[in-house]
């Protein structure tokens, strides 16, 4: 059992392979953060926390004179309301008096094998080779019988312990929640770097990393989805912490809604950690017997820098996330229509586009967004979902015939949360959109977004779309959302519940895609929001990869794929190669360089073959064989970030390597030309130093002296252009 309870001194320690996690019950029922870091003997840490008289830090009546207990100055596993504790709250309420106070004592707790739920959200489950324990812990406000029940998974070979939360209303009146965190982490010190991701549409998951400072910094969306502006996964690393070494905690949240990370540094150089729902906009009412879930956050630790977080990160999303059969299964090389021809084509052009990818190496047709009626443009459109026979007068299920026959799977676009005022759906049912009854609604894309807390919208969008793919007989769905919520609104929910409509309406995506993906377990499922927007762990519960970007500009997909990678496996971003020049930045790269740099994730092409020479078709299938004897080192294996582009201008480079170490593929671009310029020798990482490596061209170096000297960039590769490395042990 990962788990002990010591009765007698009320500790909780949570052991994973090579970490720690402790919890003490005090003699007051305060459930007091001990320790989270690499594995200790089970020792009590209790006695080395200094405690204080500190001015202006109240006590808790049941202490009684001793001034030195104070809930201000404890660390805690999840903080109360109300109670004296000034720094970031866990929960905030208003009880059925009016009141706003929250003070939970532990009042039992169970242990047991295996995994806990969270309803109708995901979550991380055991799978075959797991060991995986539970231990749920009981808050309880003796004074409203509100209780809290703190959840801790224990993924002991993984190092992963993930938290969720239960809020149940055992009280007699109604309670209203206005805060309700998954995760609350308190350190003893703060000398701390926060590293998170974030940017714009088309420019999003940079990376960023700031010292943990005075006060309280925060990350989050308010705008309905997790979004381009920040990612839902936060790090915090020891100040000197490299790839290799230094502490390093990572926390992902499972959750495509609304979020908040916020990192306090308090007043005695502490730290205070908390992540889940925003509490903008939120207010939950609980009546009573009512019970809120909050969603799943997965934490690791690690002292061996980031690199060992990401693997640890990598693999748990990989094994334990999706529940589809096409996370580590080699994904077919597809071809999407949209920069080829966005909304102008017809039967013909398709046929003409499908046809062409034959002889690049292609599997797998996708036809983007345009195929429905009144689809012209971004205007208008969607909602009804029915195929346009002016531009398809076959209908998509011939079309999909054909580029069956022509040997290839045939794919579709889908954005079924939105609807077109210029549709009919919106004509039938204006009421189903999100819109503030008196005022007009803020347009994004001119479209508008379906209310999705409804059931009835749910069950139109489920049937519509289950029946858009049978008849297509589609093998792949994009699955797309271009433009956040606003005017949020319901009118079937009463007046006083409109605070709760942002996580119904993410409650109700989850619903449809369940309902939806699920039906169709052999269709396999990409997420998008205008690229990247919605990239995060909720999603890839339900689909195996999400379009990175919208940005398909190989040097600019550099830094993007960079962030991804920190939390997320390659076989998870969505990378094509385009043409050039680039439709998003006019910048000109060799076509081996957009290859290389797709091959970072689900390798495709997003071009009209048509505007390619037979020379470059040829190299396509090329590089589509490439991707293809390699993609297992990349499903499998060991992502290793070997630059940091934000701090080498030269170049960027990254490798994957097998789990077993044997076999490597090194990827280099290089970014920056110089007159009479540098050599740059990439140190490699991953190998083992006692085994000989062959590269391609026969020559063979140990991995001591590849990861003491490493590869050069070599003198022919110019600025923009890259080049690969294969690697396999020899002896
Ligand atoms: C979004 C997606 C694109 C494309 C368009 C279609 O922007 O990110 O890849 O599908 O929608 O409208």
């Amino acid at each position: 059992m990962a788990i002990v309870y010591n009765e007698k001194t009320g500790i909780f320690t949570l052991n994973t392979k090579n970490t720690t996690y402790q919890m003490a019950v005090d003699k007051y029922g305060t459930l007091l953060h001990q320790y989270y870091g690499i594995r200790i003997l089970g020792e009590d840490l209790n006695s080395l926390f200094v405690k204080n008289d500190r001015g202006f830090s109240p006590n808790p009546h049941e202490a009684g004179i001793d001034r030195t207990y104070s809930l201000d100055t404890l660390l805690q596993e999840f903080s109360g309301y109300g109670d004296g504790d000034y720094r970031l709250p866990s929960i905030c309420l208003v009880n059925g008096d009016g009141s706003y106070a929250f003070c939970g004592r532990v009042s039992g707790h169970r242990i047991y094998h295996g995994k806990y739920t969270v309803e109708k959200m995901p979550y991380l489950q055991e799978q075959d080779g797991d060991t995986v324990d539970t231990v749920e812990i009981y808050l309880t406000d003796k004074v409203t019988g509100v209780d809290v029940t703190l959840l801790y998974g224990v993924f002991e070979e993984k190092d992963v312990i993930t938290r969720a939360v239960r809020i149940t209303n055992h009280g007699t009146k109604k309670i209203v929640l206005e805060k309700a965190m998954s995760v609350m982490l308190d350190f003893i010190d703060s000398d701390y770097d926060f590293i998170h991701f974030g940017g714009r549409h088309a420019m999003e998951h940079e990376y960023h990393r700031q010292p943990v400072s005075y006060g309280i910094q925060s990350i989050g969306s308010t705008r309905g989805y997790s979004s381009h502006q920040h990612n839902p996964c936060a790090i915090l690393c020891e100040r000197g912490a490299t790839e290799e070494s230094g502490d390093c905690y990572g926390f992902i949240l499972e959750y495509s809604g609304n979020f908040l990370c916020e990192v306090e540094k308090t007043q005695f150089r502490q730290m205070r950690l908390n992540m889940g729902i925003h509490s903008q906009q939120f207010r939950w009412n609980l009546e009573v017997g009512d019970v809120f879930h909050t969603p799943e956050v997965i934490m690791t630790y690690t002292d061996k820098g980031l690199t060992s977080l990401t693997h640890k990160f990598h693999d748990v999303l990989r094994s334990n996330l999706y529940r589809g059969k096409f996370m580590n299964q080699l994904r077919p090389v597809l071809l999407n229509s949209w920069e080829a021809v966005y909304f102008d084509f017809n039967e013909e052009k398709l046929l003409e586009i499908a046809k062409a990818s034959l002889n690049m190496g292609t599997e797998l047709f996708v036809v983007d967004d345009g195929w429905f009626t009144n689809r012209n443009s971004d205007r208008s459109g969607l909602g009804d979902w029915e195929v346009d026979l002016e531009k398809l007068p076959h209908g998509l299920g011939w079309l999909s015939e054909q580029v069956h026959q022509m040997g290839l799977k045939f794919g579709i676009w889908i954005e079924p949360e939105m609807v077109s005022q210029k549709s009919q759906l919106y004509k039938d049912h204006p009421n189903w959109a999100y819109m503030i009854p008196g005022r007009s609604p803020v347009q994004g894309r001119e479209q508008l977004v379906l209310d999705l807390s409804r059931e009835d919208v749910r069950d139109y969008l489920v049937e519509k779309m289950n029946h858009i793919i049978e008849t297509s007989k589609a093998d792949y769905v994009k699955w797309d959302a271009n433009r956040h919520l606003c005017d949020v609104f319901s009118d079937r929910i009463y007046e006083n519940r409109q605070g709760e409509i942002l996580h119904r309406y993410i409650l109700g995506l989850y619903d449809i895609m369940d309902r939806i993906i699920l039906t169709h377990p052999n269709v396999l499922f990409e997420g998008c929001s205008g690229g990247g927007g919605r990239f995060d762990a909720g999603m890839l519960y339900y689909q195996p990869q999400i379009w990175g970007s919208d940005d398909t500009d190989a040097i600019a997909r550099l830094k993007i794929q960079y962030g991804l990678s920190f939390v997320y496996p390659s076989q998870c971003i969505g990378s094509h190669v385009s043409v050039c020049p680039n439709h998003q930045t006019g910048r000109t790269v060799p076509l081996r360089t957009r290859a290389i740099t797709a091959m970072h994730g689900t390798f495709g092409f997003e071009l009209d073959p048509a505007l390619l020479s037979e020379e470059e078709k040829t190299m396509c299938q090329e590089y589509a064989k490439i991707y293809k004897a390699n993609a297992a080192i990349m499903l499998e294996g060991d992502y290793y970030r070997l630059s940091n582009p934000y701090e080498q201008n030269a170049y960027t480079a990254w490798m994957h390597v097998s789990k077993d170490k044997t076999k490597a593929v090194v990827s280099m671009v290089r970014t920056e030309s110089q007159g009479n310029a540098l050599i740059y020798y990439v140190k490699l990482k991953g190998l083992k130093n006692d085994a000989m490596y062959e590269l391609q061209d026969g020559r063979r170096f140990s991995g001591a002296a590849l990861r003491k000297y490493g590869l050069p960039i070599t003198w022919d590769i110019k600025e923009y252009e890259a080049m690969q490395y294969y690697l396999h042990q020899v002896k």
